[in-house]
């Protein structure tokens, strides 16, 4: 096999977020060197907290999980604990974690890391607002040519919103963030709502999860099962979108995946559509193409491939 590709997790936990961690962690085709928490669904002293308590779950305490941005660049912080429970990660019942929280803040971690490793050998794995790899391209602007691709949850266009009526949760919290990135010049795979709205936690794989009959099924099971109810009564579907775990599933199988390179760009005007992704599907403005921009999933290919990784930890 291939050299295993050396990835960087940016995350808010979140449930769907720790499904994403839990499938990276299992799968021997990617190297998590590191995870970076930044505030989003929860603040910040959940999100570092939840980012261990998974990493425990997976079986991999020797995980280094570095505590990034405390809020958005400019912005107050918004947080969605009606979604994902007051401690961000409700449904099971995970112990306080024993293994440490890294020393160096999380844009430290990943300026040194990627000056430090080979250019184009790591990406970059945002799951959350993109407060810190905006601060790390912001304080490093080298960064840009030695990051081999981010592949983000995030935006929206055909779908719309899902915290405003245009604007989807991550962009939204830290819009300004999202600016830096999409006009960094880093190649970019962006998994929006068009997507993930197409990879429902249906009642059915919930229970295929949870028949694995381990600790690591029957906690994802009690997880989705927490975080898809928001969702259900929102969309009036069986299960909710599961985000997060789509931008790993695409590291691991692109060709679930379809898009189209387009220009995507953000709303950081209007109040009113604030973080709102503006993408040029159509390719009516001369503005570069500058995202993947992903709208199509074999989500039966998706959660086999899911739950297959799961049944390893
Ligand atoms: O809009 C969905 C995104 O917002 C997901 O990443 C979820 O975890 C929340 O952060
Ligand atoms: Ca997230």
């Amino acid at each position: 096999m291939a050299a295993a590709k050396k990835i960087i997790i940016d995350t808010d936990p979140g449930q769907d977020d720790a499904v994403a961690i839990l499938l990276a962690l299992a799968s021997p085709e990617l190297d998590v060197i590191g995870i970076t928490a930044v505030a989003g669904n929860v603040p910040l002293a959940l999100t570092q907290l939840n980012a261990r308590k998974i990493c425990e779950l997976a079986g991999r305490p020797e995980t280094k999980v570095f505590s990034g941005a405390f809020r958005p660049m400019v912005r107050p912080l918004v947080t969605a604990e009606e979604v994902h429970g007051k401690t961000g990660l409700d449904g099971p019942d995970l112990p306080e974690p024993q293994m440490p929280l890294q020393a160096a803040h999380a844009v430290d971690f990943l300026v040194e890391t990627l000056l430090a490793e080979e250019a184009g050998t790591v990406t970059l794995c945002p799951l959350g607002p993109l407060t810190n790899i905006a601060l790390a391209l912001v304080r490093e602007p080298r960064l840009a040519h030695r990051i081999e691709r981010i592949v983000l949850m995030g935006g929206g266009y055909f779908e719309q919103g899902n915290v405003t009526p245009s604007a989807e949760f991550n962009i939204y919290v830290d819009p300004h963030a999202a600016d830096v990135v999409l006009k960094s010049g880093v190649p970019i795979v962006m998994m929006p709502l068009d997507v993930t709205h197409k990879a429902l936690t249906t009642s059915a794989r919930v229970k295929a999860i949870r028949d694995l009959g381990t600790r690591v099924g029957v906690a994802v099971a009690e997880m989705l099962q927490f975080f898809e109810r928001f969702d259900e009564a929102k969309y009036g579907t069986d299960g909710g979108p599961l985000h997060d775990p789509c931008v790993i599933a695409y590291l691991l199988k692109p060709e679930l995946f379809s898009g189209r390179e387009c220009n995507v760009a953000v709303e950081l005007a209007s109040e009113l559509t604030m973080g709102t992704t503006v993408v040029d599907w159509w390719g009516v403005t001369k503005r570069p193409k500058n995202a993947l921009y992903i709208r199509d999933i074999d989500h039966d290919g998706f959660f086999a491939l899911l739950t297959e990784r799961l049944a390893l930890l």
